[in-house]
């Protein structure tokens, strides 16, 4: 693995260039306050009547219409949800400038088939490790967040240069830039979120809260013991690793996890987690993000309201509630 950082990446791709940011929510508002921060002419461009416009505004940040946007940009950045991406990019194709770079943070557009940019455009990937609001509070602390980068297109002969630039203005050059592609990223970023950290542990956490309440322990009681610890156990595996998260526990605690860890994710498990990766890559999930988006979020929205009347966060707001009165 070849991990760069600042030393080894020229700044100048970004000089006297403008980057349009399209989109600004987390990924959007993060990397325009970044890249602005760090001296480069930046516009954020939104549709007509955005609700973040003034809160762009107000940051100091030149905002344009989307079409006016990209037709002023050198590198145009889509940051708006992927599931969009492809209407998103038909309305602003016309309006990009020959020859300008067209960057992405997440590598499902081009993989997928959901955007096919036209000929003359080079096209980079800098997908930051996480959400956008740690990624601005790491700049503005001095330090930075890691991030994947790729080029899928280099007609410019720059397209390089441009992707490593723009990843030194995120601040994510301050601790590393790994070399990936679209297709790397997106498969493994997709598959995470389903079977590891975003679906995964969380669908266990509720359903070992689930069988402790089943067996009559109260569900205060549930709750900080499956759901309470994550926060813990999380700062020691980024802080130690799982071999140092082991050994900072009890022996109580470290024999239990040699002994139900196994039990729990078996060759069964393992055997689904394939078949998500098979989906993943078949195209699958893809496929269901776009219809979910176009038929305007209805499994979202019923997963949301179901979340929200749950045991789980009954018991999290009860918890709550006694915090807020000690
Ligand atoms: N969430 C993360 O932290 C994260 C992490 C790594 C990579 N990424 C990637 O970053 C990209 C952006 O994700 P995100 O989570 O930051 O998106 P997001 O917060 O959902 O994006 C919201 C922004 O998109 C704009 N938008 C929505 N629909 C639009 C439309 N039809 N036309 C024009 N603008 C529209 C919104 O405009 P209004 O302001 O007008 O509502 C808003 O400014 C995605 O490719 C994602 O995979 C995200």
């Amino acid at each position: 693995m070849n991990m760069l950082t600042d030393a080894d990446i020229d700044p100048a791709p970004l000089a006297g260039k403008r980057v349009a940011i399209i989109g600004y929510g987390n990924q959007g508002r993060a990397q325009a306050l970044n890249l602005h921060d760090s001296g480069i002419d930046v516009v954020v461009g939104l549709r007509g009547g955005s609700g973040s416009a003034a809160q762009a505004e107000a940051s100091g940040l030149a905002i344009a219409l989307l079409e006016d946007a990209v037709a002023s940009a050198d590198i145009v950045m889509l940051l708006a949800p992927d599931e969009i991406h492809a209407y998103l990019y038909h309305e602003i194709e016309p309006h990009l400038r020959d020859g300008a770079a067209l960057g992405f943070s997440h590598g499902l557009s081009i993989r997928f088939g959901f955007v096919e940019p036209r000929a003359d455009l080079d096209v980079f990937m800098v997908a930051p490790k996480g959400p956008g609001t740690a990624l601005r509070l790491l700049y503005t602390e001095g330090k930075g967040m890691i991030a994947l980068w790729a080029v899928e297109r280099d007609v410019s002969g720059n397209a390089e240069g441009i992707a490593l630039a723009y990843a030194r203005a995120l601040g994510c050059g301050r601790t590393g830039l790994i070399k990936s592609s679209f297709a790397e990223e997106a498969e493994a970023d997709l598959f995470n979120e389903q079977a590891v950290v975003w679906g995964g542990v969380p669908a266990l956490l509720e359903a070992g809260f689930e069988t402790l309440v089943a067996g009559g322990v109260s569900p205060e009681v549930a709750f900080l013991e499956c759901i309470g610890e994550l926060k813990l156990i999380a700062d020691l595996i980024e802080a130690r690793g799982i071999a140092g998260m082991r050994e900072a526990i009890s022996n109580t605690a470290e024999l239990g996890a040699v002994l139900g860890g196994p039990k729990i994710v078996d060759q069964a498990l393992r055997d689904r987690m394939a078949d998500i990766l098979n989906e993943v890559r078949a195209g699958k999930f893809a496929e269901a993000l776009r219809s979910e988006g176009d038929a305007g979020y209805p499994l979202l929205d019923k997963a949301r309201s179901e979340a929200r009347a749950s045991a789980v966060e009954q018991a999290r707001l009860k918890l709550k509630g006694v915090e807020r009165r000690s």
